[in-house]
């Protein structure tokens, strides 16, 4: 996987020997309900999870510069609402003691950037829960248009029903934003 570079971030492949930086925010409660996974319960768990990250090749590690450790994830997935094949879902985790410090949006532009320049891709969704007012931030923030919600998408692991705002990019919208 292609290797992004912002001012403050390296966006790259995760390598197994990151799990222990991975694990330090994967495992907060915080984390895995705004972004809809269960915390991890131990570091093997991890492992097993960043496998699949390596495997799937979707998802890049978010280290930071400064102190060369691993301090989020960010990811282009197969887009769960589309059936046009062109177009990707992106997704994304940032350590709490790393947050409200524009790094999320960092990332997320040079994604965006990635996705549209280098795999030419024709449309990228994002998706967040509705409580999530932070990711609500970076989607606007990131120039996505707010599509609509979907009442009752997902039941969390601990049994709430949560709405899931959704958003889309288009690609010719975005190179009409990035000319003005
Ligand atoms: C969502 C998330 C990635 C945002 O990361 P971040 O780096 O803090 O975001 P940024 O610093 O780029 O912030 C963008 C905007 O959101 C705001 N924001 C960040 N956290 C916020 C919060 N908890 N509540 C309200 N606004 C918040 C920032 O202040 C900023 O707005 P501003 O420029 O007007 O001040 C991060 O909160 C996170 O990882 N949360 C847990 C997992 C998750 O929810 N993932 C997303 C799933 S859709």
């Amino acid at each position: 996987m292609e290797t992004i570079t912002t001012s403050r971030l390296i966006l790259r492949a995760f390598k197994l020997s990151d799990a222990a930086d991975e694990f330090e925010f994967a495992s907060l409660d915080e984390v895995g309900f705004g972004a809809g996974f269960k915390p991890h319960q131990n570091i093997e768990e991890t492992e097993k999870i960043l496998a699949r990250f390596i495997a799937q090749d979707e998802v890049w590690a978010i280290e930071l510069k400064e102190t060369g450790r691993v301090i989020g994830s960010i990811g282009l997935h197969p887009d769960r609402f589309r059936e046009e094949l062109n177009t990707k879902e992106i997704g994304y985790v940032l350590s709490p003691q790393y947050q409200k410090q524009g790094l999320m949006l960092e990332a997320v532009n040079a994604v965006i950037d990635f996705a549209f320049n280098k795999q030419n891709l024709s449309l990228l969704a994002a998706n967040h829960f509705s409580f999530n007012e932070a990711s609500r931030k970076v989607v606007l923030k990131a120039g996505f248009n707010y599509d609509g919600i979907i009442r009752r998408a997902k039941c969390l692991y601990d049994g709430t029903k949560v709405d899931l705002m959704i958003y889309s990019l288009d690609k010719k919208q975005y190179f009409s934003k990035e000319s003005k």
